[in-house]
């Protein structure tokens, strides 16, 4: 073991060469394709952004066009899809609905998993570009009771996607541009963040020559922890639950800093981030806007607006560079859009699908090796076999 370094978590460690994400955690840079992310979130859509990080440059008007239509093309789901969601209880959690039913797709698409060719490749990020928010859409409806439609190829990308999550049977859809322009810029925040643990995660899959849509079932299951993508619902839970305890957030800090218990400010604190998270400063001010162009108010942005007043002034935050990330305040405005906690970190899946994909693309088009980290082995030595009689 002379030759091998330990290094759990991969703190010290980088995986792969990638042109995609720029992130400097001490000064609190992000870019997408040497773009920055304040730019983007204020001047491009997320169709854009998502061609930007899959294939590396900005689409011109003819371009996107191009995409776009292709990926209407695709927007069908196959109907017998509806029979395996249907087999959920409707108490499921919609992250493992999610991942089954993005599994579920290659059943239906088999020329998706050999994307040897380039036209191949293509014409699987289409796809899965296409049927994924049909796929969210349906989680969400089956928990709300609602009927499974399909799309509306008439409508922007993103538009398509609100229509699709909250048509009422018997209601026409009105278009909200307050909520479609908040949902963009969200999803354009969470569209790609280098090589986090659900996109290591695609990258190790997809290293095996699984497919895409098999590499990024297994990135969603990654996302769904607290630690990561999960943290989105948990930050939620925890507010309200500060709420409903009389706003308190004093005795919450001090439990946070409590070493014997196990509680964490949830939406505190980043592997990279040291100094603030960029898409944080972002986020703050888009729920401030959206709060009150949608006229919401909402009790719980007084207790998110305490902890953060009092975490960055409290000595063990700040020594340990803890501050609010991405997920603090994206919870508040997707709250504010009427989508149920639980479906919370489904909507971070729906942003960072672009990223995975560009992850995984790049990851293929380098030719690199499959993915197997070495170990320290710290267990038994050589011992001989004891029958089961004598043991
Ligand atoms: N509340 C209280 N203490 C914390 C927190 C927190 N949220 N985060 C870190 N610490 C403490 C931790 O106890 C440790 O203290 P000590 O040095 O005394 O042992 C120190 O800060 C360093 O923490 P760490 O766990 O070693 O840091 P990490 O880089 O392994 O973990 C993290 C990063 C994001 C998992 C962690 O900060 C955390 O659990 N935060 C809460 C969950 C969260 O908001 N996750 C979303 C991340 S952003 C979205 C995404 O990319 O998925």
């Amino acid at each position: 073991t002379g030759l091998i370094t330990l290094d759990p978590g991969f703190k010290n460690t980088g995986s792969c060469e990638s042109a995609i994400t720029f992130l400097d955690g001490e000064k609190g840079i992000l870019r997408y394709r040497g773009y920055a992310i304040e730019e983007l979130a204020e001047k491009a859509d997320f169709l854009e952004v998502a061609y930007l990080l899959i294939f590396g440059e900005l689409p011109n008007a003819q371009q996107l066009e191009k995409f776009h239509s292709d990926i209407k093309a695709e927007s069908h789901v196959d109907e017998e899809m509806k029979k395996i969601l249907d087999g959920f209880p409707k108490s499921a959690h919609p992250m493992g609905v999610l991942s089954s039913l993005t599994s579920a797709l290659i059943a239906f698409n088999p020329s998706s998993v050999n994307v040897s060719s380039e036209q191949a490749m293509y014409h699987a990020i289409v796809r899965l570009l296409a049927k994924f928010p049909v796929l969210v859409a349906w989680t969400l409806r089956k928990k709300m009771g609602l009927p499974l439609d399909y799309g509306d190829d008439s409508l922007g990308y993103v538009e398509n996607i609100h229509k699709m999550m909250f048509k009422k049977p018997n209601r026409e859809y009105t278009k909200n541009p307050v909520a479609i322009e908040a949902l963009d810029k969200l999803l354009i925040l969470h569209a790609d963040h280098e090589q986090n643990c659900s996109t290591s995660t695609v990258r190790m899959v997809g290293s095996s020559h699984a497919g895409l849509f098999a590499s990024i079932s297994a990135g969603i299951s990654a996302l769904w922890g607290p630690l990561h993508g999960g943290a989105n619902m948990a930050v939620l839970d925890m507010l309200e639950a500060i709420s409903a305890d009389g706003g308190d957030t004093k005795k919450y800090m001090a439990k946070a800093k409590d070493k014997d218990d196990p509680f964490r400010l949830m939406g505190f604190g980043h592997r990279v981030y040291k100094n603030f998270d960029p898409r944080a400063k972002i986020i703050k001010k888009a729920a401030d806007e959206v709060l009150s162009s949608l006229g919401v108010e909402d009790p719980i942005l007084e207790v998110a607006r305490g902890l953060e007043r009092e975490a960055l002034e409290d000595p063990y935050f700040v020594e340990r560079k803890l501050y609010p990330n991405v997920d603090f305040y994206s919870g508040i405005i997707y709250r504010a859009l009427g989508i149920p906690v639980d479906m919370f970190t489904v909507m971070f899946a729906l942003g960072r699908l672009p990223g995975w994909i560009a992850q995984y693309r790049e990851m293929r088009l380098n030719g690199e090796p499959i993915g197997r980290p070495r170990q320290v082995y710290v267990g038994a030595n050589h011992r001989p076999f004891k029958a089961l009689s004598a043991r």
